[in-house]
C-alpha cells in the first residue's frame, strides 16, 4: 500500500521539487493580529503525550509580551498538581506544578482557572519556592478562581485505595486529580470556594466523611494513610480533626489568592485587546479521556475547547489569534502501558533516551520512544483544532540516521486505515513509514535563527507541518533558555 494521496503529495513537494512551504523565512503575516480573532492572545497545548518542553516556549511569549505590555493575563485552564515543569530564572532551575510556567514574569497576572484542580498544601509549597525571586515584586498576583475544585489528600489517598483494589487508580501520578473530577461528574465536589465559606468546616468535613466511606467500601482507611506531598514527603492524611487542622491553616495563607470574581477579570481583561493572554495547558491532547488511549489518560480537558469550559464561555477557542500544539520535533515519547503503534526499542531510542533525558522528571522512570506518527499526531491535531506547531528538540537528529516517519496505517485486509483511540484497535494496524534526510543536530544546538537550520531540518518542518494541516511557529535547538528559533 502506497502512502495517501494526500501526503504523497506534500512528500514530492518537499522532497521530489524541493519546495519549503516558505518555512525558511519568517511568517509572512503576524499570528497574533489574525482576522476576526482577538488580538494578542495564545494558547500552547502539549500536542502529543505530555512532556513536549513547551514551558520554555510559554516562557518566551512571556518575555516578549512583557517588552510590549504592562501587564499580561497567563491562565490554565486543566489539570493540578500532576503537571511538572521547570523554568530557568537568575540561572536557577525551578519546578511548577500547579503554577503556569509564565508564573514568575514581572507583570504577570496569573490564573488559576475553573478547569483545574488545586491542591492548596502542594500551591503553597510552590509559592514558597518562588518566593525569593519574585519579592521585590510586591504582592505575587495570582487569582486562584474560587470555583475550582479542591484536590485533597483525602484523593490522593481514595486513589492509592483503588489502584490497590483495582485498576481504577493505575497508572495515574497519585496526585489525586481524577478522584477530584469525578466528584464534579457525582455531585459532590468540593471547590477552592469553599474554603472561605461561614461553613467551611462542615463542608470539609462532610467531604472526609464521604471519603472514609469510599476508603471503608475499598477496605483501607485514613488512619494509615499517606500521601505524597510536595515539600515533606509521604505525609499522613490524619483523622478528621487533623484534615480539618491542616485545612484550616492552608486557607489562612491561601485566602488572599482565592478569587471569586476571576470571571469578571478574564471577561474585562479579555475585552482589552491590549492586554496579552496566554493560556497555558497542562499534559497534552494526546492524554486527553476521549482522543489518547484508555487508561493512559488524564481527567481534565487539556485541548483548547478546556479553555471555553474554564472560562465560562467568555473565552471561546476559535476567537484566540493562535492555537498552538507543542510535538518534540523528530521522534514521541510517552509513559505508562499505551502501545504505540511506532513504538521503537532499538538503539535509535536508547540513544534518543540518553541524549533528550528521556526519563520521567520524579519516577526516573524511562519514557517509551516512538516514530514520529502522522495519522496519531494528525488526529490530535483536528480533533483539537490546532492551527500552529511548535517543534521541540529540533536537536535531536543525526546524521547517520534518517528520520523515520510514519505516514499512514493499514489494517489486517492491508487496507488504509485510521487513527482511532482505543488500545485494542491500534494493536492490530501496521505502521507503514518513509526515511527522510536527517540533519546534525549537535551542529544545530543552540541555534536561534531560521537560516542557521539546515537544509533537511527546513524540508523536514516544510513535510511534517504540512502533513499535519498546520504552520510551524516556534522551535527549540538545546536546553538553553536562549535555544529558541521562531517563525513568528
Ligand atoms: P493523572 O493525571 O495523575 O490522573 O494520570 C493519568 C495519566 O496521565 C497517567 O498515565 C500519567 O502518567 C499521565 N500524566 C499526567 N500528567 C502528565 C504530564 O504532565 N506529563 C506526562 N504524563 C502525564
Amino acid at each position: 500500500m502506497q502512502m495517501p494521496d494526500s501526503v504523497a503529495r506534500i512528500y514530492d513537494a518537499v522532497y521530489g521539487q524541493g519546495q519549503l512551504f516558505a518555512v525558511d523565512r519568517p511568517l509572512a503575516s503576524d499570528p497574533m493580529h489574525s482576522q476576526g480573532a482577538r488580538a494578542n492572545s495564545i494558547a500552547i497545548a502539549g500536542g502529543a503525550f505530555g512532556d513536549e518542553g513547551k514551558g520554555r516556549i510559554v516562557d518566551e511569549l512571556c518575555t516578549e509580551f512583557a517588552r510590549s505590555a504592562s501587564r499580561m493575563i497567563i491562565y490554565r485552564w486543566n489539570g493540578g498538581a500532576n503537571a511538572g515543569h521547570t523554568v530557568i530564572v537568575e540561572g536557577q532551575r525551578i519546578a511548577l506544578h500547579q503554577l503556569p510556567s509564565g508564573s514568575l514574569h514581572e507583570n504577570a497576572t496569573v490564573v488559576l482557572g475553573k478547569g483545574m484542580v488545586v491542591h492548596p498544601g502542594d500551591l503553597l509549597a510552590e509559592m514558597a519556592h518562588i518566593r525569593p525571586l519574585i519579592a521585590q515584586r510586591g504582592r505575587f498576583d495570582l487569582h486562584v478562581d474560587a470555583q475550582a475544585v479542591l484536590s485533597l489528600d483525602t484523593h490522593r489517598a481514595f486513589e492509592a485505595a483503588l489502584r490497590d483494589w483495582a485498576s481504577g487508580g493505575q497508572g495515574s501520578t497519585g496526585r489525586g486529580i481524577a478522584p477530584a473530577y469525578a466528584d464534579v461528574l457525582f455531585r459532590h465536589p468540593v471547590r477552592v470556594g469553599d474554603l472561605l465559606a461561614d461553613d467551611w468546616e462542615s463542608r470539609l468535613g462532610a467531604h472526609y466523611d464521604l471519603y472514609s466511606a469510599l476508603m471503608r467500601g475499598l477496605d483501607a482507611d485514613f488512619s494509615a494513610a499517606e500521601v505524597p506531598s510536595l515539600d515533606s514527603g509521604p505525609i499522613a492524611v490524619g483523622t478528621y480533626t487533623d484534615f480539618l487542622r491542616r485545612i484550616s491553616e492552608q486557607t489562612a495563607e491561601l485566602r488572599e489568592y482565592i478569587d471569586a470574581d476571576t470571571f469578571r477579570l478574564v471577561r474585562d481583561a479579555w475585552a482589552d485587546e491590549s492586554i496579552p493572554f496566554v493560556f497555558e495547558g497542562a499534559q497534552a491532547i494526546g492524554l486527553d479521556p476521549r482522543w489518547g488511549v484508555y487508561p493512559d489518560v488524564t481527567a481534565s480537558d487539556p485541548t483548547f475547547d478546556g479553555i471555553a469550559h474554564s472560562t465560562e464561555g467568555v473565552v471561546q477557542p476559535w476567537r484566540i489569534a493562535a492555537r498552538a500544539g507543542a510535538i518534540k520535533a523528530t521522534y514521541s515519547s510517552s509513559v505508562g502501558t499505551r502501545r504505540l503503534p511506532t513504538h521503537i526499542d532499538d538503539e535509535l531510542a536508547h540513544r534518543i533516551r540518553e541524549d533528550a533525558h528521556e526519563y520521567g522528571a520524579t519516577t526516573k522512570r524511562p519514557r517509551d520512544i516512538a516514530h514520529i506518527d502522522l495519522p496519531c499526531l494528525g488526529f490530535f491535531a483536528d480533533v483539537s483544532r490546532m492551527q500552529y506547531l511548535v517543534l521541540t528538540h529540533l536537536d535531536i537528529a543525526y546524521p547517520d540516521t534518517p528520520i523515520r516517519v510514519c505516514t499512514h496505517y493499514t489494517d489486517a485486509n492491508g487496507d488504509l486505515a485510521t487513527y482511532r483511540p482505543d488500545q485494542a484497535y491500534l494493536d492490530t494496524v501496521t505502521p507503514h513509514y518513509v526515511e527522510l534526510p536527517s540533519w546534525n543536530g549537535a551542529a544545530v544546538q543552540g541555534a536561534r535563527r531560521i537560516e542557521d537550520l539546515p537544509r533537511e531540518a527546513l524540508q523536514y518542518v516544510a513535510f511534517l507541518t504540512q502533513a499535519l494541516g498546520v504552520t510551524p511557529l516556534m522551535g527549540t535547538t538545546g536546553p538553553q533558555r536562549e535555544a529558541v528559533i521562531r517563525w513568528a
